[in-house]
């Protein structure tokens, strides 16, 4: 046998060897769920001050944990709580036992720290390698990962799983947008990782080299970081002849690799739920909502030893459902919103995502838009700048134009200005993507 034909022949005698928690029965899992939930409240309990404070002030310990139900006793925990810890106040065990850490940018004031003990890192990389299995990656393929290295969990994160599953990695990061299109080119990978707005870049600097997006060896893209849509999934895959499967993480709770969804299906990530118990709740009142219903999603960690998270608020916009490819993990509904991006605009809310989806419904338009909020007089009003398509001529652009904006008075109540912009002008996907302006 020769040492090229040995992976692809153990993945023959074992074509999608899922981890023993994939195929654990509904009752099975939750009975692993109970066991680590109860071990995760003690642990914070016991050596993160923030949460013996909180605990004691709702009146609930660790003993008080008898059922999953009873995780509604527990007090959430939200971001300002980590910036009052800032920057190692969370941490559960000494910092010797800290083998990394990673940090989110934040807007707004002091960054977020999270931290991981090597154990943490190791089940990470697993996560990781199940969620890139469950999107198609198979050992020994070719694994192009342009997601940020540094202190964003997005780039790393994504290195150690590509590792772990045994496929080999290609540590692009993000940026050098030609170099990226140089190398797919040159070393052939089977699946890129990027956010997805990045791989719209990637896709048009390949055009602009002359390479037809849809000729290159890519068949696979794990794409997450930021909130997309199913229309974008559809622009991607027709222009690039690929699967585009969605990855979920946020740094707080892991990284990517939270749950991810299985390219059979496309119906939306699994959460890995042997590791992160997932709630939605009612944003306002706090109060759980049933599963099928629409709310901010909650997380808490089940196994994190570093940085254990009991009921983490995400600000994210999602509602829980049943598995499918995965019978036992329940999925959440493609993330189409935050708390935090939504438009306030005269009373109508309004998601990017929801302009996102209008535009790619409209063939005469590029999916190249930022959207501006301004004040004229005493009312907001939001402008849609979107680039014209270069191979159209101007009337069509600007019929289709009008049509935007009657179709987002139609489907979203709001009036907007669309403005038309040349071709190439407005600003491209690094990473995550900016693409609200709010000049007020
Ligand atoms: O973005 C982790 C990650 C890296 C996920 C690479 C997937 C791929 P943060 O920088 O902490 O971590 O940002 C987390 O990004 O709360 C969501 O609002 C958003 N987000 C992440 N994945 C998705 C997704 C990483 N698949 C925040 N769909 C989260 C929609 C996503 N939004």
């Amino acid at each position: 046998m020769s040492l090229t034909t040995a992976a692809p022949l153990a993945a023959q005698r074992n074509p999608s060897p899922l981890d023993a928690a994939e195929l654990l029965s509904r009752p099975e899992l939750e009975a692993l769920q109970l066991e680590r939930l109860q071990w995760t409240v003690r642990h914070a309990y016991e050596n993160v001050p923030l949460y013996t404070r909180k605990l004691d002030e709702a009146g609930v310990g660790p003993d008080d944990i008898r059922s999953l139900d009873d995780i509604r006793l527990l007090p959430f925990t939200t971001k300002a709580d980590l910036r009052e810890t800032y920057p190692f106040g969370m941490f559960a065990v000494p910092m010797e036992q800290v083998a990394r850490i990673h940090a989110s940018s934040g807007t707004t004031g002091r960054p977020t720290v999270v931290g991981y003990t090597a154990r943490d890192l190791d089940t990470w990389a697993g996560l990781v390698a199940r969620s890139l299995r469950a999107s198609g990656i198979r050992p020994g393929m070719k694994v192009h990962n342009a997601y940020g290295y540094g202190l964003f969990t997005g780039g790393l994160g994504a290195h150690a799983g590509i590792e772990k599953l045994g496929a080999t990695v290609i540590p692009m990061s993000g940026g050098q947008t030609a170099r990226q299109v140089q190398l797919i080119t040159d070393f052939e990978p089977d699946a890129i990782l990027c956010t997805p707005s990045y791989l719209l870049t990637i896709a048009d600097a390949m055009e602009a080299a002359g390479i037809d997006p849809r000729s290159t060896s890519l068949r696979v893209a794990v794409l997450g970081a930021e909130p997309w849509t199913n229309e974008m999934r559809h622009e991607l895959e027709q222009r690039m002849d690929i699967d585009a499967v969605d990855i979920y993480g946020l740094s707080e709770v892991m990284g990517p690799g939270v749950g991810n969804e299985c390219v059979e299906t496309k119906d939306g990530p699994h959460i890995w739920e042997d590791h992160f118990l997932p709630e939605v709740i009612d944003g306002e009142t706090g109060e759980s909502l049933p599963d099928g219903e629409r709310g901010e999603l909650v997380f808490t960690s089940l196994t994190k030893q570093a940085f254990p998270v009991l009921r983490y608020r995400t600000r994210d916009l999602t509602r829980l459902l049943p598995g499918t490819a995965r019978p036992a993990m329940r999925r959440i509904e493609k993330i189409t919103g935050r708390n935090d991006d939504m438009i306030i605009l005269r009373g109508v809310n309004l998601f990017p995502t929801q302009i996102e989806e209008i535009v790619l419904g409209i063939e005469t338009l590029t999916p190249h838009f930022i959207l501006e909020l301004s004040k004229q007089g005493r009312m907001d009003a939001l402008t849609v700048r979107i680039e014209r398509h270069p191979d159209l001529a101007r009337e069509t652009c600007e019929a289709a134009a009008v049509v935007l904006a009657q179709k987002i008075k139609v489907h979203i109540g709001s009036s907007v200005a669309v403005q038309l912009e040349e071709p190439g002008t407005l600003p491209r996907s690094e990473g995550k993507y900016k693409r609200v302006y709010d000049l007020r």
